[in-house]
């Protein structure tokens, strides 16, 4: 990332982004909270983060924390929201996708002080699951990125099965 800033627009678009995800019975429970850079939330938020992933995550243009919100209202009565990470998570998938389509890049982080983090929004965990940091900003020339490797992935048959289940789980935990 190179540090350059980004407009409230382009953010916007990439939280409408999210707006559009499903969830069940439509509860839409992600809330993100946002710092951008050269503001006071914006240097907490990057204090919260290793420093290892300060090296990239210091480059960012706005720093995102993701909370799945675990209850909801339901015609009147308070019901537990067991979706809530899932839902928030294709939330965040389509925030990824929207600021790729947009030649930003979108970097989840889950390497941060998550008690520190709560501390400084006063968010309980009775109340909200706390999932990741995304950090958003301006794609960098190649050589500029010490810490933005193009990774591998598995092989779509190694977790596409055709009529039955392929057990991968590495404990054996299934195993009689
Ligand atoms: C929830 C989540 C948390 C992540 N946390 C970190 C992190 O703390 N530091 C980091 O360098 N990458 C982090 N990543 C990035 C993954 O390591 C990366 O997406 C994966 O290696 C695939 O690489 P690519 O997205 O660049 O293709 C995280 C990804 C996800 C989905």
């Amino acid at each position: 990332m190179t540090g350059q800033p980004i407009s409230d627009a382009e953010l916007g678009s990439v939280f409408e982004a999210a707006k559009w995800a499903p969830s069940a019975y439509n509860v839409q429970p992600w809330r993100f909270v946002y710092a951008k850079r050269n503001s006071s939330r914006f240097d907490e938020f990057l204090r919260l983060q290793d420093q290892r992933n300060n090296q990239w995550a210091g480059k960012s243009s706005a720093l995102v924390i993701v909370f799945a919100a675990n209850y909801y209202q339901y015609k009147g009565r308070i019901q537990a929201q067991i979706l809530n990470a899932f839902e928030t998570g294709m939330a965040c998938m389509a925030m990824l996708l929207e600021a790729s389509g947009r030649g930003l890049v979108a970097h989840p982080i889950h390497n941060y002080n998550q008690t520190k983090t709560r501390e400084l929004l006063n968010v309980t965990e009775k109340s909200h699951q706390l999932l990741t940091f995304v950090a958003i900003g301006r794609r960098a020339d190649p050589v500029n990125r010490p810490y933005e490797p193009i990774s591998k992935r598995h092989q779509v048959k190694e977790f596409v099965f055709r009529d039955t289940f392929v057990n991968t789980d590495p404990t054996g935990a299934d195993d009689c």
